[in-house]
């Protein structure tokens, strides 16, 4: 809770102070998820029409001047883009952002992982759907799983703790490696957390290949169950549970079965610039074009204000999300 009145731009009209925000880098990606992009790849945006470097950390003192104390890097995977240590060391000065955190596939995290500590990177979230390679790679369309887990043990081994590692569960692809998931929280720090697929466009979801929180939950109780459900903050969007004696800890984010959008305090800006105050919502707003335009700080501020103001109070049902335009995940940035 801050003492601080938190800055009116950011907060929406039913009272959510937006404080975490989150920046796609890149729209390219060295994997094709095949939950996170269709198969024939996506069309990229010109580069010049992707936010620069200074753009970026324009948009971002901005953000933290008026109260965002969170900020995640993804992508497209945030790790390829060629600026991204000159990124978190530029962000690393500015006062008030508490917390630096980057999503990434892992690909190149075991190589990159001491400039990014050495930049001032806080908080790992790493992508892994199967721990059978073979599956990993029928799953991401490329070759690279022991790639992954040279990144999380590296992560470990470096002292992020809990370094955490997303699985999106899909019915009939890695619902069975649920239990094996777990385990690995015996003897690792890790946050497992699984995530309920969800509908983006190009991705072919339905309804059938969702696996619920509910479900999920009652598998693994059968195999333990005195799983605890530990404490969370009141923003966190992940359920957690932790088997008694292991390290680590697993998470749920139930975006799907029972949604979050209550206390949702995120804003996300594309890699293309464009401000998105809600994950399943199509309205946008470019803040690059006002940049570009020559838009004042303040100018700026009120294009932000008016599309947190717009921001609904809830998404709209995952049936109908699953029938909306959006963008692909890959040019959201998760
Ligand atoms: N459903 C759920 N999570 C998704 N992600 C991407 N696409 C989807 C989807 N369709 C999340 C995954 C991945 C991160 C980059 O984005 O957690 O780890
Ligand atoms: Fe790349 Fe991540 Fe999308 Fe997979 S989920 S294609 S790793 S951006």
């Amino acid at each position: 809770i801050s003492i601080l009145p938190f800055s009116a731009f950011l907060t929406d009209n039913f009272g959510r102070q937006h404080s975490y925000l989150r920046i796609s880098l890149t729209e390219k990606c060295n994997l094709r998820c095949q939950y996170c992009m269709p198969e024939e790849g996506v069309k990229l945006t010109p580069r010049a029409q992707l936010l620069s470097t200074s753009e970026v950390l324009t948009l971002a003192r901005l953000f933290v001047q008026e109260g965002v104390e969170k900020i995640r890097l993804t992508g497209g995977e945030p790790l390829i883009r060629p600026d991204v240590l000159e990124i978190i060391a530029e962000l690393r000065k500015l006062e008030g952002l508490r917390t630096i955190a980057v999503t990434t596939n892992g690909m190149n995290l075991a190589k990159l992982l001491p400039k990014l500590k050495d930049a001032g990177l806080d908080l790992i979230n790493i992508s892994l759907d199967s721990l059978v390679p073979a599956k990993f790679e029928f799953i991401v369309r490329r070759k690279g799983f022991h790639k992954v887990m040279e990144g999380i043990d590296k992560a470990i081994e470096m002292g992020y703790n809990p370094v955490k590692v997303n699985c999106v569960v899909m019915r009939g692809l890695n619902e069975d490696e649920l239990l094996d998931f777990v385990a690995l929280t015996e003897k690792k720090p890790l946050e497992v957390r699984f995530i309920e697929y969800m509908p983006f466009d190009g991705n072919k979801w339905n309804f059938k290949k969702m696996v619920s929180y509910q479900e999920m939950l009652d598998r693994i109780r059968q195999q333990w169950p005195d799983l605890e459900m530990l404490q969370t903050g009141q923003t966190d969007t992940a359920k957690t549970f932790k088997v008694p004696g292991f390290k680590g800890q697993v998470g749920f984010i139930t975006s799907m079965s029972e949604h979050f959008c209550g206390s949702c305090n995120r804003l996300r800006i594309t890699a293309d610039g464009s401000l998105k105050v809600c994950l399943f919502g199509n309205s946008e707003v470019s803040l690059r074009d006002f940049l570009r335009s020559g838009s004042s700080e303040e100018e700026l501020l009120q294009i932000i204000g008016a599309a947190v103001g717009r921001k609904k109070k809830q998404h709209a049902g995952m049936f109908n999300i699953s029938k909306m335009k959006n963008r692909p995940m890959i040019l959201i940035g998760g």
